[in-house]
């Protein structure tokens, strides 16, 4: 029986958990009327603060004009990340988050021998960080996925996820959930932390980017083929703006966790985030992972009618009949083939009966020295289960992998799961290294012991997500390609990436043909998933504000944040240019990842290495600024010397300031060392918000020629900042010129996108400061 007390005029009581999104939904029906809604709509308009006011804040068009705030349900976090949003959280003063969080420890673990070794050496490594984030989840009450339960993914699929559900990760590839249909969408640390207090985290109403898929995947090709091929046909920035929404009946062939799979990779395409509706697939899976009154619930919702309306299909999870899609793509699942991406790139997709002869062409590399497989990505009971097929057929006829073969179970469920029930044990036999639960060499942690040093090309084939160039093993000549966990098998036992398993055969010892048969495998355990290891995972923990959050003071990895002070009572004067910039200047150019993840929870630490990859406009040199007095310095310790004198700085650059990703840091170190304004061409959107949200001033140049007039050296005051900034951002702002030699001065228009919460933000300090003052 479902608990709950509202009864509906023609439905069963509620269960609790979808009460509350239902009345915000009879809201959004307010609002909006008998207007068609998408499945992500629905889902993501009730999440809403102020249901009325968000949407129609851009005017009657809410898609791409409206600026949501909304309220999710929960916030999951890995260790990478969680480290500076706990940091933040901490200077808030609260005692514990105002809505259910979780820490996962899966980036800092690296593969090089097998799990357990693997895993004590991970933990000896980074001891004082894991110390750091278990004793800041018991302080707050956060749930604590300790190194080894699994990667954040696979563990938030497992555990968290629910139908209707809206959930913000600290990664990326936090859309994973929308397999099980959610809205779960990938932030920086300050945009959780936003969440994590109780405020409401703004987002901008996504496009809507409809997939309709149609028949049945064939022997050989796996769900990951349906991203891989999308990926390619709408390029790592074709899903930006949207949420990218699958329907049609091809979506009731498919597993849980094969919907998840191609949510997790709709990271590839730019889009917010991924959802799936509602199947049957769904209900199996949450009962498969002991989840039956979550199943129980959701299955009884499908029988729920609304508010009398038989097209009120809120509580089917689906899209309403007729909703529009800003675009729209139909894939034939029947007529699809597995696909291989790469190398560097997602979006360089090649179906696998041309790909023998794009290698050809292209002269890659024939001989593949590893695959992996497994990851947040790919690591189902199915995927394992049908390369377990594979495996056993290969056993049979004698054959074992030719190039090195590495499985990463996604959690320690599903990791037990597999030992239970044989699997881990036939790729052992076949020679495979079982890694730990953890990202290992996904997020390039990763010690390969087959002799390929850093400089040699070679070629890998991964079933993960991303490939960017020297993702894996740090190494930029190995060419990393993705593919189904299937495909990835196939070609290890050849050893070659020209290999074609649908047409091709393998030598056995005895000399004869193999052909491998298709994979088949089973879509969950015929018995519920295994826990594993009983002391992984503290669930549901009460704040206990007796413990103490471990930072040592002499810590290289962890430091307290200190508030940055308020903007001043004037506009800003004596602002020095610490640096003009020329070219490309992304958020890696800004704050450089590889090595520096280690410094991730060290504000002062990781900032020695602001914007070292930036090209000096006046010189050509890399990383170079020069003092006042002519001395030469590097960026970073020039900025780090003027922080220490009082001389706030300003940096000029050209186009697309801040392109990349959300990385927060790229905002905080500068803001840290003393940054007040950025100045160029233009910038990229994400980079400009967090700017704000650190309290530093973005502004655009509006003759871009003033680029030419402006050098490192020069003084300069704002005029006009603070009384836009008082005006909820409503004023122009110049900047008064005082060249640094001749003291000619002049003025330089600039125009700027500062909203009225965000003016908030920087007159606070920092978008941080007002959310802690008005807790
Ligand atoms: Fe980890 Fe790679 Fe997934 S880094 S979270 S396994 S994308």
């Amino acid at each position: 029986r479902l608990a709950g007390t509202r009864h509906y005029s023609n439905g069963p009581p509620l269960p609790p958990r979808y009460e509350t999104l239902y009345k915000k939904y009879s809201e959004v029906r307010r609002v909006l009327g008998a207007q068609r809604l998408t499945l992500a709509e629905k889902i993501l308009y009730s999440h809403l603060d102020n249901v009325e006011e968000s949407l129609l804040s851009g005017g009657r068009d809410i898609r791409g004009n409206a600026n949501l705030k909304l309220k999710p349900d929960r916030v999951n976090m890995q260790d990478a990340s969680a480290q500076m949003a706990i940091l933040q959280f901490m200077s808030c003063n609260l005692p514990q988050t105002a809505i259910p969080a979780s820490i996962h420890c899966d980036h800092l673990i690296v593969g090089s021998r097998g799990a357990d070794d693997d895993l004590s050496a991970g933990i000896e490594t980074n001891r004082e960080v894991f110390d750091f984030l278990e004793s800041a989840a018991k302080r707050y009450g956060i749930d604590f996925w300790p190194p080894g339960a699994g990667i954040i993914h696979q563990t938030v699929l497992e555990n968290y996820a629910v139908p209707g559900l809206m959930m913000l990760g600290t990664d990326s590839h936090s859309p994973n959930a929308g397999g099980l249909c959610t809205i779960t969408i990938g932030v920086g640390g300050a945009d959780a932390v936003e969440a994590l207090v109780g405020a409401p985290w703004e987002l901008k109403a996504p496009k809507i980017l409809g997939v309709r898929l149609t028949g049945k995947l064939n022997d050989w090709v796996s769900p990951k083929d349906v991203i891989l091929h999308l990926a390619g046909l709408l390029t790592v920035r074709g899903g930006t703006g949207y949420i990218v929404e699958y329907s049609g009946p091809g979506v009731e062939t498919l597993s849980c966790t094969g919907m998840a799979t191609i949510c997790n990779m709709g990271a590839e395409i730019g889009a917010t985030t991924s959802i799936f509706p509602f199947t049957e697939a769904s209900s199996r899976y949450l009962q498969a992972t002991r989840r039956e009154q979550a199943a129980r619930d959701a299955q009884l919702l499908q029988q729920f009618p609304g508010k009398g309306s038989a097209e009120d299909a809120f509580f089917k999870f689906q899209a309403d009949e007729g909703a529009q899609y800003d675009q729209l793509i139909e894939i034939n699942l029947s007529e699809l083939e597995p696909h291989i991406n790469g190398p560097f790139t997602p979006d360089l997709s090649t179906p696998l009966s041309k790909f023998k002869q794009t290698v050809k062409e292209e002269q890659w590399p024939e001989k593949l020295s590893a695959g992996l497989i497994g990851s947040c990505t790919n690591s189902s009971y199915e995927d394992m289960t049908r390369v377990e097929s594979m495996l056993k057929a290969a056993a049979d006829a004698g054959l074992k992998p030719a190039a090195d073969f590495y499985i990463t179970p996604g959690s320690e469920q599903i990791r037990a799961t597999l030992e239970r029930d044989g699997t881990l044990e036939t790729f052992t036999e076949a020679g495979g290294i079982v890694l730990s639960n953890a990202c290992g060499p996904c997020i390039g942690q990763w010690k390969r012991h087959d002799g390929v040093e850093k400089g040699t090309l070679n070629a890998i084939l991964t079933s993960y997500n991303r490939n960017f160039r020297g993702r894996n093993d740090g190494n930029p000549e190995t060419m990393n390609f993705l593919a189904s966990p299937e495909i990835v098998t196939a070609m290890a036992f050849a050893g070659s990436t020209t290999f074609n398993p649908v047409t091709d055969t393998l030598t056995t010892p005895d000399g004869k043909e193999f052909r491998f048969p298709a994979p088949h495998g089973l879509e969950g355990p015929e018995t519920p998933f295994e826990t594993g290891k009983e002391s992984l995972g503290v669930l549901s923990q009460p704040p206990n504000p007796d413990v103490e959050v471990a930072i040592s003071p002499s810590s290289e990895r962890l430091a307290l944040l200190e508030p940055f002070d308020a903007f001043p009572a004037s506009d800003l004067t004596g602002l020095r240019v610490l640096v003009k910039i020329t070219g490309k200047c992304t958020t890696d150019t800004i704050s450089a990842a590889g090595p520096w993840l280690k410094y991730k929870g060290h504000l002062p630490n990781i900032s020695t290495n602001t914007l070292n990859t930036a090209v000096n406009a006046a010189t050509g040199e890399v990383n170079v600024a020069y003092d006042l007095d002519g001395s030469k310095h590097t960026i970073p310790e020039l900025a780090q010397k003027w922080k220490e004198e009082g001389r706030p700085w300003i940096v000029v650059a050209e186009h697309n300031y801040g392109e990349g990703s959300a990385r927060e840091h790229a905002a905080l170190q500068p803001r840290y060392l003393g940054a007040r304004v950025i100045v160029c061409k233009s910038f990229a959107r994400i980079h400009e918000t967090n700017l704000k949200k650190q309290g530093v001033v973005p502004l655009t140049f509006v003759e871009e020629a003033d680029y030419e007039r402006i050098e490192a050296g020069d003084e300069v005051d704002t005029v006009g900042l603070y009384e836009m900034l008082r005006n909820g951002g409503v004023g122009e702002v110049s900047l008064l010129v005082r060249k640094a030699g001749s003291g000619e001065e002049f003025v330089i228009p600039t125009r700027h996108a500062v909203s009225k919460d965000q003016a908030g933000f920087i007159l606070a300090g920092s978008a941080l400061n007002l959310l802690s003052r008005g807790l």
